[in-house]
């Protein structure tokens, strides 16, 4: 059975200023998907939250970039955004940056990740969803599940995934794209994925069977709306076990924190912390960054589950690595490389302070 799997999220208010999501908006959004699924248009939908963004997961059998669904999802965020701005929630609407829906999503403000897929005798799903961060966030451990031995031992002892995973990659600045092979082409690659604020991985395939791996939400708001807007949040859906790495071997890549940037104002580097969902609320200095992870097993379509997958003692370590990252890097204050290079930060007075002291800049002699 062809199912779709679409991921749709946004911020569309924040409770309290950008740390959470307020319950009555995740009710909206679940009476919005229950009327779809009602209607049949959804299979099945589960709607969560990860900090301030709403996320609609729905499963469907009317392909990529349908019409029906994303005016579903954007109906949803515009419903949700009536009930923000009632109970006066922080950045009503934010990540709504179009006057009116037209034809799909993509560019319009929200984040996409969606999978058209022949589903399996057993289909488990992964699904990552972050707040406080931005698209290339994916890179380093779509690289380890999909590329590193050293994470997923099957790359090495499985025979349906010893000839390796190719990369989709896009220059989300450029607007390009450009795939690689891996393991052949890795240090190409790396060149690319390395530089996670303008390259990120859009999607991973199985050489051996050419099916779809996993897919990412690229959408970079700042490019969309030309002015800062807040960081991406971005979601990425992968397949698990079998011809694609077991669930071990998917979740392995965050059992370490490592640096993404985001966090407060959009404008700092900071540790990415897995986290159950429950504990995906990010409040100090508008942080860390949050990553949570819901497991499904897809029955013909329906959400088997969740199962939150960060809630398990073993992600302790990878939490405390980033409390420990956080109090190193937020020593620096406005420093460098806490706070980002002055061309990537989101937020900036330097044009403002340059003009008021242009006439004190003198040549050097
Ligand atoms: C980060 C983020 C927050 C805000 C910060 C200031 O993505 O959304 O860190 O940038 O809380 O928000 P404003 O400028 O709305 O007061
Ligand atoms: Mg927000
Ligand atoms: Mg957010």
């Amino acid at each position: 059975m062809k199912v779709t799997l679409s991921v749709i999220k946004a911020d569309i208010g924040g409770y309290v200023g950008h740390s959470s999501s307020h319950p009555d908006i995740l009710a909206t959004a679940k009476e919005s998907m229950e009327k779809a699924k009602t209607q049949g248009l959804l299979i099945d939908y589960h709607v969560t939250a990860c900090g301030d963004d709403l996320q609609l997961i729905m499963t469907h059998q009317h392909g990529e970039l349908n019409e029906r669904i994303h005016k579903l999802a954007w109906d949803t965020f515009i419903k949700g955004t009536d009930v923000a701005k009632k109970l006066k929630l922080y950045g009503a609407g934010q990540d709504l940056l179009a006057d009116a829906f037209s034809g799909n999503v993509k560019g319009m403000g929200p984040g996409v990740a969606e999978m058209a897929i022949e589903e399996r005798t057993s289909e488990p799903i992964i699904i990552f969803m972050a707040d406080k961060t931005a698209a290339g966030a994916w890179n380093l451990p779509l690289y380890k599940m999909f590329a590193d031995p050293f994470n997923t031992i099957g790359l090495v002892i499985a025979p349906n995934m010893h000839a390796g995973f190719a990369f989709e990659v896009h220059d989300v600045k450029e607007s390009k794209k450009i795939t690689f092979n891996a393991p052949e082409e890795i240090y190409d690659m790396l060149v690319f994925l390395g530089a996670p604020g303008r390259f990120a991985v859009k999607s991973v395939y199985s050489r051996e069977a050419n099916e779809i791996a996993a897919v990412s939400s690229t959408e970079r708001l700042s490019y969309m709306a030309g002015r800062y807007v807040g960081k991406d949040d971005p979601v990425c859906i992968v397949r698990s076990q079998g011809l694609f790495p077991a669930v071990g071997e998917v979740l392995e890549p965050f059992a370490h924190s490592y640096i993404v940037e985001g966090w407060m104002r959009g404008s700092h580097h900071g540790p990415l912390m897995p986290v159950a969902v429950r504990e995906a609320n990010p409040s100090r200095f508008d942080g860390p960054p949050r990553v949570i992870c819901l497991g499904f097993q897809l029955a013909n379509g329906k959400l088997i589950g969740p199962r939150d997958m960060f809630d398990d003692p073993a992600f302790d370590e990878a939490r405390r690595q980033a409390n420990q990252i956080a109090d190193i890097l937020r020593q620096h204050g406005p420093f460098e490389p806490h706070r980002l290079p002055l061309e990537e930060m989101e937020y900036t007075t330097m044009p403002q302070v340059m003009k008021r002291i242009s006439g004190r800049m003198t040549e050097l002699k």
